[in-house]
C-alpha cells in the first residue's frame, strides 16, 4: 500500500534532493536536531522516546537520543537504506513500520474517513514523542492517491488534508509524555530576482495552537523544482508542546 502511494519514491527523492542541496539544507537540519536535544533535555531519562516520521534520519540526534533513552522508536512507513546503515549495530534503536495516520488503509480503499490514532498512547515507557518534519506530509499522498484513483474534488482534497493534520495535532496532545514538533508550516515562493511570488499554508491553513521558535528552509534552490522560482519553507520548532506559549487556533 506504502508503496502503491508513493511513499518509497518519495524517500527515494528526498534523497536524491538531499545529495544536490546538503549545504542549503544544514541550517534547517541543525536546527530541527538542536530543537530535539531541547527535548532531550527535559524528558526523563531511560524511557521511550518515539519519532514520527524518523524518514532517512537527517534531522535526528541518533546519538544523543540512544545515550539518553533506553528505546528509540523510528517510526515511518519506508526505512530505506541509509537509515537501516545508521542503526545497524544499534540495539537500542526499533525500526517501526507504521502509518501514524491509522487511516491508509481506508484511504487505499477509497474511504475518506480519518481515524483518531491510538498508537502508543497506553505505553507508560515513553517519555518523549517527536513530529519530526511531518505534519505537512500527512496529508499529501494519500489525497492525490484518492484524486487519482477516486476522482475527488479539489474541496474534498483540502478538507481530507485538514482532517488528518487537525487528527495529528489531537493525537499529539493526548499523551502523557512529553511531545516535541517540528514542521513546516509555510511556502515561499521566489523569482530568479529573490522577490517573492507567492506565500501560503504549508498546514491548508491549520493553525499550530502554539508559538515555538521558526525558521527558513530552502528546500527547493533555484533551478531544483523549476528554474524560474525556488520554494523556502517557514519551519516551526517547539521541544515541548505543554510548555510552549497557547496562542489558540485563531491565534
Ligand atoms: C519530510 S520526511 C521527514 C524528514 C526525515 N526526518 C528525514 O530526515 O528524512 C517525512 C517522512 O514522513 C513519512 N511519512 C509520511 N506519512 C506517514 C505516515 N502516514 N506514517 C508514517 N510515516 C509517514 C515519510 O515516509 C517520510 O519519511
Amino acid at each position: 500500500m506504502a508503496r502503491e502511494m508513493g511513499y518509497l519514491r518519495d524517500s527515494v527523492s528526498i534523497m536524491s534532493r538531499y545529495s544536490r542541496c546538503k549545504r542549503k539544507w544544514s541550517g534547517h537540519l541543525r536546527k530541527s536536531r538542536k530543537t530535539i536535544e531541547d527535548a532531550i533535555g527535559q524528558a526523563p531519562a531511560n524511557g521511550k522516546v518515539i519519532i514520527f516520521g524518523a524518514g532517512l534520519g537527517y534531522d535526528l540526534p541518533l546519538r544523543q537520543l540512544t545515550s539518553h533513552f533506553s528505546q528509540v522508536v523510528l517510526v515511518d512507513l519506508v526505512h530505506t537504506l541509509p537509515i537501516k546503515a545508521k542503526t545497524l549495530f544499534s540495539k537500542k534503536v526499533e525500526l517501526a513500520v507504521r502509518d501514524v495516520t491509522e487511516s491508509l488503509t481506508n484511504i487505499s480503499e477509497g474511504r475518506d474517513e480519518i481515524y483518531e490514532p491510538k498508537g502508543f498512547l497506553e505505553d507508560k515507557q515513553v517519555g518523549l514523542v517527536i513530529s519530526l518534519n511531518l505534519l505537512s506530509q500527512l496529508a499529501s499522498l494519500p489525497v492525490s492517491f484518492l484524486e487519482k484513483h477516486y476522482g475527488i474534488s479539489e474541496n474534498q482534497a483540502d478538507l481530507i488534508s485538514k482532517r488528518i493534520i487537525q487528527a495529528h495535532l489531537r493525537y499529539l496532545q493526548k499523551f502523557d509524555a512529553n511531545v516535541c514538533l517540528v514542521t513546516d508550516i509555510e511556502r515561499q515562493v521566489k523569482g530568479s530576482d529573490g522577490k517573492q511570488i507567492a506565500k501560503f499554508s504549508a498546514l491548508h491553513d491549520v493553525q499550530i495552537p502554539w508559538n515555538g521558535n521558526t525558521w527558513l528552509w530552502e528546500i527547493a534552490p533555484l533551478g531544483e523544482e523549476d528554474a524560474q522560482y525556488s520554494v523556502t519553507n517557514k519551519v516551526l520548532g517547539i521541544s515541548n508542546i505543554t510548555n510552549a506559549s497557547w496562542i489558540g487556533v485563531n491565534g
